[in-house]
């Protein structure tokens, strides 16, 4: 049976409350179901990254609940937050935020020390979400040393080494090339394939109709929220 994973309940994020104030995210309803591979797209400015951050445990609401496994997680403080962060969500962030003076297995393993995973283990499981993203020959390159995609192919390695059930991408192929984005996109589907649930936030509509649901967002509002027919359909023929 499917099982609700994300439950947003009239989420407001207001920054600067007052005169300058922005409504960043305007009383948002959404429900997110284990499993799902879901796009949400919107301009520049719409609130994507700052519903990334909700999403994410990064940051919390000024006002509304947020329900992640049922658990209300809108008041939590900061350590709480960063433990559920911790096991439950991998994320990729725009611009991929690698440490430059470390190699592609060091950065895949910087996670896992804060999730207390021992030497051994740490460097088992990086060394195997490299490989799953086609990088077992560059482990020790350090990332100036590799290509946009290829960084950006750690990062996701990053993201997935302590196999997080969530996934939530930024932008995941905002500065690279159609190949590379292509691949990049692939190992999203084919994590979504494995059982992850997988978030992308894009302002991409070619990259949007890759997901099996697409958000739309404007102004801090969800503008429309479809199933993605096109996709679905193409999944029957293969059936
Ligand atoms: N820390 C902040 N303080 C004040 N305003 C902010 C802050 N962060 C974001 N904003 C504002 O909130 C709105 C939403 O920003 P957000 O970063 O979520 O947009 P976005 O959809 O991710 O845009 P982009 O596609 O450019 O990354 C914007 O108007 C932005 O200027
Ligand atoms: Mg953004």
């Amino acid at each position: 049976m499917e099982k609700t994973l994300i439950q947003l309940k009239d989420i407001c994020k207001v920054y600067n409350p007052g005169e300058n104030e922005v409504r960043a995210l305007d009383h948002i309803n959404l429900e997110i179901m284990e499993g799902e591979l879901v796009a949400i797209i919107g301009q520049s400015g719409s609130g994507k990254s700052t519903l990334m951050n909700m999403l994410g445990c990064l940051d919390v609401p000024t006002s509304g609940s947020y329900y992640l496994h049922g658990q209300d997680v809108s008041h939590l403080k900061d350590n709480e937050l960063s433990a559920i962060r911790n096991k439950e969500i991998g994320f990729i962030f725009q611009g991929f935020n690698l440490i430059a003076n470390l190699n592609a297995v060091e950065n895949v393993e910087l996670p896992l020390i804060y999730r207390g995973i021992g030497k051994q283990e740490r460097r088992k499981l990086a060394k195997e979400a490299l490989e799953m993203v086609g990088l077992g020959h560059r482990m020790d390159h350090k990332p100036s040393e590799m290509s946009g995609g290829q960084q950006q192919r750690v990062a996701i390695a990053r993201a997935i080494a302590a196999k997080p059930p969530v996934i939530l991408a930024d932008e995941p192929t905002g500065n690279l090339d159609s190949a590379s984005s292509k691949e990049i996109l692939q190992i999203l589907k084919d994590l979504h394939s494995g059982g992850r649930t997988v978030i992308l936030i894009t302002h991409d509509d070619k990259i949007a109709e890759q997901a099996y649901r697409i958000i739309r967002i404007l102004d801090g509002k969800i503008e429309s929220d479809r199933k993605n027919d096109k996709i679905l359909e193409s999944r029957e023929e293969i059936k």
